[in-house]
């Protein structure tokens, strides 16, 4: 009894430490979707926010103001100028603006008509990279990061007509940014997820959390947070299926800590059983679908629900099919992910940046398990508290809107930063809070290796002691020798975790054959893969590999002409759908996996 006394209340610490100040999760609330049309005004001086003088100018294009009698001089006017649609980033819109990295400004109107003692809010899925918002000529405030939700409450600023939101989105690169000034990625701008006005009641389900008990089959645990006037209510869980059905009482602050054992199927890649969820409070009820499932590692081995399994990967990046510009939507994920399954995949790796929600729950329902990452990706400015804050923000907004998905089995650091102590020591605090914040996952990184000698592989960077899970990119038969060189290679670390090859690979123009020496062909990309495979398959303390990448992607990077032509063209599939031949050599291997695997 004393003892689950201090368990609990162990439990109710570490978990309230960090529930704190998330974004309210609004994604399975009826809301009034913003999408569509915005008008938009391309302010590369910044003129609707400075003076001649560069002073803030207090009319700046955030009032939306209009003429007042015919001597009254504006010299902007939203809605007779040009438009993009929403969710989409601007530069695969208009080919005006495909290099085009600075700030645009968005304004959309609309009526609304609240609800009595209701509050308002309004959400964003993402803006890359710097929003500014406003809302009826108020400004609400700033949010910087391209990839993780926010939003602000309107509930005292919004009218029955004529609202208008006004964003200022600033893609500008800087060097103390996350990510930096540098990426192997398009730098696509603008409200590039959904937007909605959402509407709850006064106290309000906010934010909650369930998990299987760490070690446990049976045990699910987990908090649910009200926000709002009256956080005292009761609220009741119910889990039909497994038939839960159990109220509890919110504490002073909104707090429902809970635990509740069931017999449950829990998530795998071939069965990914997902639960539907039910929180009904006095004032609010929320639903939600959620997968249980324990994931751990044991020496150099990864457990699925205690059972050893190997990681069939592909990395993607969040680039739509067909189209081009940043992927958003539910059919955008299904084509990715759905190439994914048919290459025979358990495992992606969204980098190098949390990907929209689409993908995560249509992971979820497909049985693929995900690395999620923040973008601390090559040289971040790891001196600069402001860098570290930023990146500490993301990396909670990442935690706290995918901690109820099933398919997310470890969040990432960092991708490629290069050793220093200063970068060890952001890296290590960044670790510190995803493990304070989620127990129950794996913290990785995809860090470098080095030579030991000319046939031997070392990966021993000391960050490999602070993370679960060794991620390791190499590129062996492409910036290092040709594919041949990974037959003799072998590969030694000091740590006694698995290693996952987070990427390997080499680029391939679909389409062009040659001999498999000759580079940018099929054949060269194909003959990689083989070698490749040969090396994978020698390496004692492999637990899975997600090989660079599924889709040719857009790179600021790549400018070779009739090849890359701003593409990078390590896909195993081009940006129009073609299957290339390493494509098939990856697929085979992985079905001989599967196979095994289920042996
Ligand atoms: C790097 C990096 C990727 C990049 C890839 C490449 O390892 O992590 O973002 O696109 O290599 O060079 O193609």
């Amino acid at each position: 009894m004393k003892k689950n006394i201090l368990l609990f209340f162990v439990l109710f610490l570490s978990m309230k430490a960090y529930a704190q100040d998330t974004v309210p999760s609004f994604s399975h609330r009826s809301s009034l979707s913003l999408d569509g049309s915005w008008n938009i005004i391309i302010d590369p001086y910044e003129n609707g926010s400075y003076d001649y003088r560069w002073q803030e100018s207090p009319n700046g294009f955030f009032k939306n103001d209009k003429p007042k009698n015919k001597w009254d001089r504006i010299e902007y006017d939203f809605d007779k100028s040009d438009s993009l649609i929403v969710p989409g980033d601007w530069n695969s819109q208009k080919k005006e603006l495909l290099f085009y990295e600075g700030t645009v400004w968005y304004k959309k109107s609309f009526d609304f008509h609240k609800k009595d003692s209701t509050r308002i809010f309004l959400h964003f899925g993402a803006v890359n990279y710097l929003a500014i918002v406003y809302f009826n000529g108020e400004k609400l405030g700033i949010h910087e990061g391209g990839f993780t939700p926010f939003s602000f409450e309107i509930t005292h600023l919004i009218k029955e007509k004529d609202n208008f939101v006004i964003v200022k989105a600033d893609n500008k690169r800087c060097a103390e940014c996350v990510p930096t000034l540098n990426t192997d990625w398009w730098n696509y701008g603008g409200l590039t997820r959904s937007v909605a006005i959402v509407e709850t009641p006064a106290t309000f389900i906010s934010d909650y959390c369930f998990q299987l008990q760490k070690g446990s089959r049976n045990e699910i645990e987990g908090w649910i947070k009200l926000q709002g006037s009256q956080p005292r209510q009761q609220i009741l869980i119910e889990i039909p299926q497994i038939k839960i059905h159990k109220r509890f009482t919110a504490d002073s602050s909104g707090y429902v800590y809970f635990s509740s054992s069931a017999s449950i199927k829990l998530w795998t890649p071939e069965h990914p059983t997902l639960y539907d969820i039910k929180l009904i409070s006095g004032t609010d009820t929320v639903t939600d679908r959620i997968g249980f499932r324990t994931i751990e590692t044991k020496g150099s081995k990864i457990l699925l629900n205690g059972k050893p399994i190997f990681l069939r990967g592909v990395c993607i990046h969040e680039e739509a099919p067909y189209r081009s510009g940043r992927a958003y939507s539910l059919e955008d994920a299904r084509t990715l992910l759905g190439w994914a399954k048919e290459l025979g995949c358990n495992f992606v790796r969204l980098a190098h940046y949390p990907h929209n929600e689409n993908m995560i729950k249509e992971a979820d329902r497909l049985g693929l398990m995900v690395w999620s990452e923040i973008p601390v990706y090559w040289t971040i400015s790891w001196q600069n508290e402001q860098t570290y804050k930023n990146a500490s923000r993301q990396l909670a907004d990442m935690i706290s809107r995918d901690r109820n998905r099933a398919s997310v089995i470890c969040w990432s650091m960092a991708n490629e930063t290069p050793l220093s102590s200063p970068r060890l020591e952001f890296l290590k605090g960044l670790i510190r809070q995803a493990r304070h914040m989620d127990s129950t996952r794996l913290v990785t990184a995809a860090m470098e290796r080095h030579y030991l000698d000319a046939s031997t592989q070392m990966i021993d960077d000391p960050l490999g002691e602070y993370v679960d899970v060794l991620g390791c990119n190499e590129y062996i038969g492409w910036y290092d020798g040709l594919p041949q060189k990974a037959d003799t290679m072998q590969w030694k670390t000091i740590y006694e975790k698995p290693v996952i090859i987070s990427e390997f690979g080499g680029s391939a123009r679909f389409g062009y054959h040659a001999d498999s020496l000759t580079v940018w062909s099929e054949e060269y990309q194909e003959s990689l893969y083989k070698h490749q495979i040969t090396m994978l398959r020698k390496i004692p303390f492999l637990s899975g590999m997600s090989p660079w990448i599924l889709m040719d992607f857009r790179s600021p990077r790549r400018q070779l002409p009739g090849i890359q032509d701003f593409r990078n063209r390590k896909g195993l599939i081009s940006e129009h759908g073609e299957k290339k031949k390493a494509f098939y050599v990856l697929q085979q291997f992985y079905e001989e996996l599967r196979r095994n695997q289920e042996k």
